[in-house]
């Protein structure tokens, strides 16, 4: 009798030490944990739930979940009606839940789940509540949902500007190059060499203005989605060898050779592709070739065509651009070195229009590029 009764105690001891060690745990959970009887009675609450309600667990043990938190008796009465009827497990995820603290009123959201708990004859005994507030990550969500409507919106501004400004930029372009051409012909009278000098000036200047709004116009255009492409059966060597040309002053002028390479007359480059969207891409790259590459340097334009692609390779032996800048080169208005555009001139959209044109004819564009050696930068279509 006396070794049965010390044994008894020893093992009662035992499971009080089990059952303090287990409700410690469930203290410390870093989630909160309740169990509610079939009346929503709190029959055990953890000190983590008790404290995200700005409550605690003495306040909360042995009281009516209604009582204890009456703001939720709209939205969760049914809920926990549902529950002790069916036995499903209810989950939701960012669920709002609102209640007061000392008179404040509090709006946070939480993941949760609610467990009933059916006794082994399939009584229901309550239910087993986890919930885990998620109110900061959905503030956060939030948050980053107005921030990038607003830089959407900032965006929209922009294109509406740019598209605005290189319209209201052509037409006196348009005029000073008239006007320039009306000198140049000597329409008002005979000019002398110097005045000569500063008409060709002007028009250089012009010429390079035009480009940079006619960048802007294109981008604004490809923004707003109002671009189309006009697709012909297109002899790219052709395209090649007129974009070339008309840079060939320019590559004389910063004392750049300028070569063609690749186009072999017999074979013809033919593709169905937008000429005038291909050779502005040329344009492009051909430009920024000859713009940064000092004097002495070497601009090599190469076509490579087989049975279902197109390739053309631009190298220059240039500045070249730090590998950490490849892929930004062709964002909108990226430079890598944007103190040295007054120098070169240029709004920093040619590469993104570039692309945006290669892309939207299903190509790529690429390069590849080290600096103080040169650049290649290189597209390819499928014909
Ligand atoms: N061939 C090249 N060699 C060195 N840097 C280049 C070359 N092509 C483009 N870049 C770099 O990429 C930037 C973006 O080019 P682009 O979009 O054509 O704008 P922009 O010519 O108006 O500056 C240039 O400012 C330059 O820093
Ligand atoms: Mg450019």
């Amino acid at each position: 009798m006396e070794t049965q009764l010390a044994a008894l105690r020893t093992e009662l001891a035992e499971s009080r030490r089990e059952c303090a060690l287990l409700d410690r745990m469930i203290a410390h959970v870093p989630a909160g944990i309740a169990f509610l009887d079939t009346d929503l009675v709190f029959r055990k609450v953890n000190a983590t739930l008790a404290k995200f309600l700005g409550l605690t667990v003495e306040a909360m043990l042995g009281r009516r979940m209604f009582d204890v938190l009456p703001e939720t008796r709209e939205y969760y009465g049914p809920l926990m009606e549902q529950l002790l009827r069916t036995g499903e497990p209810f989950r939701a995820v960012e669920a709002p839940f609102s209640y007061t603290v000392n008179g404040v009123p509090m709006e946070t959201f939480w993941d949760f789940t609610y467990m009933p708990i059916v006794s082994r004859d399939g009584r229901p005994e309550g239910v087993l509540v986890l919930n885990h507030e998620v109110s900061e990550r959905v503030a956060s969500q939030r948050q980053l949902r107005e921030q990038i409507t607003r830089l959407k919106a900032l965006d929209q501004l922009k294109a509406d500007f740019l598209n605005a400004a290189s319209h209201e930029l052509r037409t006196p372009l348009t005029s000073i190059k008239g006007y320039a051409e009306f000198l140049e012909d000597g329409v008002g009278g005979q000019l002398t060499p110097t005045q000569r000098d500063h008409v060709y000036q002007i028009q250089a200047g012009t010429q390079r203005l035009r480009r940079i709004v006619d960048d802007m116009l294109d981008f604004a255009r490809l923004e707003a989605g109002v671009f189309q492409l006009q697709p012909l059966r297109t002899d790219l060597g052709k395209v090649i060898e007129q974009e070339v040309a008309s840079l060939r002053p320019l590559a004389q002028e910063k004392q750049v050779v300028l070569e063609l390479r690749g186009l072999v007359p017999s074979v013809p480059l033919v593709a169905t592709v937008d000429p005038l969207r291909i050779g502005q891409v040329l344009l492009n790259l051909v430009g920024n070739a000859i713009k940064f590459t000092p004097a002495g340097g070497h601009v090599a334009v190469e076509a490579k065509g087989d049975a279902g692609s197109l390739r053309v390779e631009v190298r220059d032996t240039g500045i070249g651009i730090p590998a950490d800048c490849h892929e930004r080169v062709f964002e909108k208005f990226y430079q890598v070195n944007p103190s040295s555009t007054r120098e070169h001139g240029g709004a920093g959209l040619g590469l993104a229009i570039s692309k945006a044109l290669v892309e939207a004819h299903g190509g790529e564009i690429g390069l590849h590029s080290v600096p103080g050696e040169g650049s290649t930068f290189w597209f390819a279509l499928t014909v």
